[in-house]
């Protein structure tokens, strides 16, 4: 074994044969399905009860009752560097059509999907977007310049998706929603989103899904349980209640079974020096953190623990690092960390953090607004529960037959 990585040879034929079905039958990719055939022997301490090594294989170890796969096809909306993408194709979904403004992201986009996302999503006529089963778009959180909803409802003002202020980006969301129908959102946003400007934002957002018909689930999720970093986002979940007629039974996702992540899985053993901050920040922000403190606030640097997780990762990380700062030991001044560990502290795979196209520094701005795939697809399996659900309800079999 060297550097976390294990090379097998001679595997039988019949164990190859094994593994190639049931990752395929997964979707996962084979080495996922190696670790988590590993975790499990791990987690029985390699027990011979364990029905996974008891005598003949049992396939019905890891059977799921749900597919876990369903060839959907879904837009990428405010796409960022698609950690919504990564997720939704990692349940078997199909990008029909993406949309972001930014030209280093659109950099990044390009490098890891082959694709350059349309632009400015206000330029975009809804009809010239594909037809979608799920429309996923982690947007801004803008406040809404319009009067509270329910003093223009008693105005009797129009309210709802009819009044959301023009020039809001959940406008251009709505409108699209409207007007192509998807029967599913995806919506990811910041954990303040239902404080923000008074609740009023929330408020109005809420209304409009109920306008548009939609039936809505939503929930704060802490990233922790699947990487190290704590990252609390709320995720809104919507079926069409054309499509749905009764409120559909899904669930948010439990905490995946095992040890948390922690920081130190991420770790490089042997960052650049350039990574290290220089003596004057580092006084700075000592002398900073010390002047906070004196005044009884707790703001200031973080060092975060190499057995623990880190504060949540933000877009102006690049500025100073000081959020999450490693110890290096021996009296050294502490490093940040590189767009490389940003990217694995996000679940952003090796194939993706090795091939970063852009500036560090726009690197660390992406990673910090990004969405964290690994939460996304356990959101989208749940959603894909409801809709293979929904499909042999309909027809008794996924597809009619002649009878
Ligand atoms: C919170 S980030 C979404 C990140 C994304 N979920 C990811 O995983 O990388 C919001 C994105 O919306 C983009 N955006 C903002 N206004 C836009 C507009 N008018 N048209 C297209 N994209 C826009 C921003 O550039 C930013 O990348």
């Amino acid at each position: 074994m060297k550097n976390k990585q294990i090379l097998v040879r001679n595997v039988p034929g019949h164990l190859q044969a094994w593994i190639e079905r049931e990752r395929a039958r997964q979707c996962l990719s084979q080495q996922e399905f190696v670790l988590t055939v590993l975790e499990q022997a791990a987690a029985a301490n390699l027990a011979l009860e364990m029905p996974l090594f008891a005598g003949e294989w049992s396939p019905t170890v890891v059977e799921k009752p749900m597919p876990a796969c369903l060839p959907f096809r879904f837009v990428d909306l405010f796409a960022g560097i698609g950690g919504f993408r990564i997720a939704l194709e990692n349940v078997g979904g199909r990008c029909v059509f993406s949309s972001e403004w930014d030209k280093y992201s659109q950099r990044t986009y390009r490098t890891w999907f082959g694709e350059t996302p349309e632009g400015d999503i206000r330029q975009i006529p809804p009809s010239s977007i594909p037809d979608h089963d799920i429309l996923a778009a982690g947007f801004p959180c803008q406040p809404f310049s319009i009067a509270g909803v329910s003093k223009r409802k008693s105005l009797g003002m129009a309210h709802g998706f009819k009044c959301v202020a023009q020039g809001n980006l959940f406008f251009n969301l709505a409108t699209i929603i409207n007007a192509k129908r998807p029967p599913v959102l995806l919506l990811e946003n910041v954990k303040n989103l239902q404080s923000h400007d008074g609740g009023r934002t929330w408020a109005v957002i809420k209304q409009t899904l109920d306008d548009l018909r939609y039936w809505i689930f939503d929930k704060i999720i802490d990233a922790s349980a699947w990487v190290p970093q704590h990252r609390e986002r709320i995720y809104i979940v919507c079926f069409d209640k054309d499509e749905f007629r009764q409120r559909p039974e899904f669930a948010f996702p439990l905490k995946p079974d095992g040890e948390p992540p922690k920081l130190a899985d991420i770790l490089d053993a042997e960052p650049d020096l350039k990574y290290t901050l220089t003596a004057h920040l580092w006084t700075y922000l000592q002398e900073y953190a010390e002047r906070h403190r004196a005044k009884g606030n707790g703001f200031g640097f973080g060092i975060a623990s190499p057995q623990g997780i880190t504060r949540t990762l933000s877009a102006r990380y690049y500025k100073d690092g000081s959020e999450i700062l490693i110890a290096q030991g021996d009296g050294r001044v502490p490093r940040r960390l590189t767009p490389v560990e940003c990217g694995r502290l996000m679940g952003f795979d090796e194939r993706y953090v090795n091939r970063i196209a852009v500036s560090d520094t726009q690197a660390y701005k992406q990673f910090g607004n990004a969405v964290v795939p690994r939460v996304v697809q356990a959101v989208a399996s749940e959603i894909l529960k409801v809709l293979s659900d929904g499909l042999l309800k309909k027809n008794g079999c996924l597809l009619k037959r002649a009878s």
